[in-house]
């Protein structure tokens, strides 16, 4: 049996040899308890007392679900079936460090009989559809609240790689294709869930933008490029979420594993940005000690249950001592560790397990599924659906019982368990979860004089004739993604043929689409309407309903674009499909920063649906548009106007085209966006002040900097539907964010 909870034998004995370096007791005043003092001050007076056995202690962590396999057995201490464990400091009044997945509630690790039934937000893509930052700390601290109702201080939430491909099977943890909305949105949901006085993490950092392959691909980007799109969106995450911590990722970058590259960890994360937190790794993302204690690595997660050898164990003591690792680098360590732990509250509000209103989250969940759904097609007004339909038919989907949601690590087990029981693998990252948040009823009961009928769409003959006889018919279509694999654009299991098949078997047809990411849509051209529901979570049916019938406006809009064929993307074929398991290769992105639409209008490219597309039920106007550059402070403003009989939702966007020698990876990015909701005839006025990032480049000598010449500002309801411009003009270039300001020939902050 693998030791666990307690350190190997080996360290223990290299540490009791090092008893000389031993201090005293702790003080009877233990200062670092005060929280008048500042974090950085706390977590030195904190270290300073620490021997240096209970300085190893923090920077080891132990998986917390057992793992026959390697003969692993965790420690007793450990929250059962969670993620991870990092033992605590008594004589010091610093508590455990109990670790759970994920972004979109807390978890349940497989293996053992321990379920955790928890409410399950909708998917974090869902979440970033919503472009609202409001919902999305809502929703945070919802299940950042579970979480500490459950005895977990650190959540593994936070996911804000891009999406670089939409077949990426972890897309749905994450916040979209653009940085400054999965920065804005990812921000928001870590505050949420730390103002529980938890830890959150941002993961996974860096580049970590597909699964094929994920342990052992090496990613080849420019460096500018990487700042400009997805370290960009960690940073934003960074500035605006102050997560206690930061998960390296799996693959390499430059052929150096992200939890051991110095670029990443130090030089940018802790350097640059200044970084004040920890940095852990993902399970099983070590591959050595001193590389990556040096190379800005903190806290080694689930080390002996996942990585080859527990490199923060002895091997660390022994680089320590034959001063490979310094010991101010595990001192640093340590540290930064503390540091979060105070800043976060997580030491002077001790978690406690306590009861949880799944009412209330469930309601909270629904909400942010709402805002969410995506209203991609509305042809002839069939939505919003009468309420005077006479007969419905529903296919496909399990409706009948619950909405899909996606596999893996986030997977979170639904209160009043999966209604599905036996599909997809029976392993990681299986099975498939439904949370039992049914359409048919939500849909029902909504048409109580009606016939609401369910036709589980495996024979799409059945379903066809159902359809013929209803009034309207309403097709859900589901795909499965999941951690550890990617997807297809292809909807699975000839769904395409049953709606083609309900098509044409009645002119009023829905599709309902609870997919991770962007599917392909062969029969878009015969059916009327079409919704992205995502997987909506445990609010889900009554969510769909909710903007079915027009309850609630459809307001969410695209945080990814949706391809015609995988022909338009920048790697028609995912690089890794078919090699062995540990083979090692690269992805070189040569799309550089050009992620997303910035790809689709580089390339000239017409998308099926364009990022920051959706449509509503309603009608606005916009007028007024104003830009006006105060040295590199871009501030643009705006009026719009629900012109319509209805309540309206509206995400107006600004996006900024540079200069054509900008040298910017695209015609134009997002450059920031208001989420409104418009009583009928009334109007907002909108100020938006326009992050000089993103008017710039990344430039090795300086950082970012602003072209000389003509922005316009576009004010837009998605990448591809310009309502007006307006127009600004940079005299000369502009340094801003200079992280080498000696170097830099003009700056032109102070005029
Ligand atoms: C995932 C992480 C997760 C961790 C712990 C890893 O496989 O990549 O996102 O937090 O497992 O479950």
């Amino acid at each position: 049996m693998i030791m666990s909870g307690i350190r190997s034998i080996g360290l223990l004995a290299l540490i009791l040899a090092s008893a000389l370096a031993r201090p005293a007791d702790a003080p009877s005043s233990q200062g670092w308890l005060d929280a008048r003092l500042d974090p950085d001050a706390r977590a030195e007076l904190a270290l300073q007392a620490m021997t240096l056995a209970e300085k190893f202690t923090l920077v080891e962590g132990y998986y917390a679900a057992p793992r026959p396999a390697r003969q692993y057995v965790p420690p007793p201490e450990a929250r059962p079936a969670s993620a991870g464990y990092v033992p605590g400091i008594a004589r010091l009044g610093i508590p455990p460090q109990w670790q759970t997945d994920a972004g979109i509630g807390v978890a349940t690790q497989r293996g053992t009989n321990t379920v955790r039934q928890r409410t399950s937000l909708p998917s974090g893509l869902a979440t970033a559809a919503t472009w609202d930052p409001e919902i999305a700390f809502r929703g945070g601290a919802m299940i950042g609240s579970e979480a500490r109702a459950s005895g977990f201080n650190v959540m593994l939430a936070g996911g804000v790689n891009l999406i670089r491909d939409p077949r990426n099977g972890r897309n749905f943890e994450y916040g979209g294709e653009d940085p400054l909305l999965a920065g804005t949105i990812v921000a928001a949901q870590v505050r949420g869930i730390q103002s529980n006085h938890i830890v959150s993490t941002v993961k996974h950092y860096a580049l970590n933008d597909q699964e094929t392959g994920r342990t052992v691909l090496n990613v080849e980007i420019d460096d500018a490029a990487a700042r400009e799109s997805d370290l960009l969106a960690f940073q934003i995450a960074l500035e605006q979420g102050q997560p206690g911590a930061v998960m390296c990722s799996y693959n390499r970058v430059h052929e150096i594993y992200a939890c051991e590259d110095r670029w990443l960890l130090s030089q940018v994360l802790k350097g640059e940005w200044k970084y004040p937190g920890y940095v852990m790794s993902d399970w099983g993302g070590v591959h050595s000690t001193i590389d990556a204690a040096n190379a800005g690595l903190d806290q080694e997660s689930a080390a002996s249950a996942f990585d080859k050898l527990a490199y923060f164990d002895t091997p660390l003591l022994e680089a320590m001592t034959s001063g490979e690792v310094a010991a101010a680098r595990v001192n640093d360590m340590v540290r930064r560790i503390l540091r979060s732990l105070f800043a976060t509250g997580l030491i002077d509000d001790p978690v406690v397990q306590g009861p949880i209103n799944f009412e209330a989250d469930a309601q909270l969940s629904q909400a942010d599924a709402e805002e969410g759904i995506v209203l991609l097609q509305n042809r002839g007004e069939l939505l919003p659906l009468s309420s005077r339909l006479e007969r419905v038919a529903l296919i496909g989907a399990h409706a009948d019982v619950g909405v899909i949601s996606g596999g893996g690590s986030s997977q979170v087990t639904p209160v009043g368990g999966n209604p599905v029981k036996g599909v997809g693998p029976s392993d990681f990252p299986g099975p498939v979860v439904y949370d039992p948040a049914a359409p048919l009823a939500a849909i029902a009961k909504r048409l109580p004089r009606s016939a609401v009928l369910y036709d589980a769409g495996d024979d799409p003959q059945s379903a066809a004739r159902l359809a013929a006889g209803s009034d309207v018919a309403i097709v859900f279509a589901q795909q499965w993604t999941a951690e550890g694999q990617d997807a297809s654009l292809t909807l699975p299991e000839a769904q395409d043929a049953l709606i083609e098949a309900v098509a044409r078997a009645n002119p009023h047809v829905v599709v309902v689409l609870e997919t991770g990411g962007p599917v392909l849509m062969p029969w878009l051209d015969r059916v009327g309407g079409v919704l992205e529901a995502w997987y909506p979570g445990s609010g889900g049916g009554e969510a769909i309903a909710r903007v079915l019938f027009g309850e609630v406006d459809a307001s969410g809009r695209l945080p990814v674009t949706f391809p015609r064929s995988e022909a338009q993307l920048p790697r028609p074929q995912l690089d890794g499909v078919g090699l062995p398991r540990d083979q090692l290769f690269s992805v070189h992105y040569q799309e550089g920063a050009a992620v997303g639409y910035k790809w689709f209008d580089q390339q000239g490219l017409d998308p099926l649906f364009a990022f920051g597309f959706g449509l509503s039920y309603g009608h606005v106007t916009y007028s007024g548009l104003r830009a006006a550059l105060h040295g590199s402070a871009l501030e643009v403003q705006f009026d719009v106007r629900n012109s319509s009989a209805r309540f309206v939702s509206d995400t107006p966007q600004v996006y900024v085209a540079p200069p054509a020698a900008g040298g910017t990876e695209a015609p134009k990015r997002l450059a920031g966006w208001q989420k409104l909701a418009l009583a009928p005839g009334a109007s907002a006025h909108v100020r938006i002040d326009v992050d000089p990032r993103l008017l710039g480049n990344w430039q090795a000598q300086c950082g970012w900097v602003i072209a000389p010449g003509q922005y316009s500002v576009l004010l837009a309801q998605s990448a591809r539907l310009t309502r007006a411009t307006a127009h600004v003009t940079v005299p000369a270039a502009l340094p801003v964010h200079c992280i080498n300001p000696s170097a830099a020939v003009v700056d032109t902050r102070a005029e």
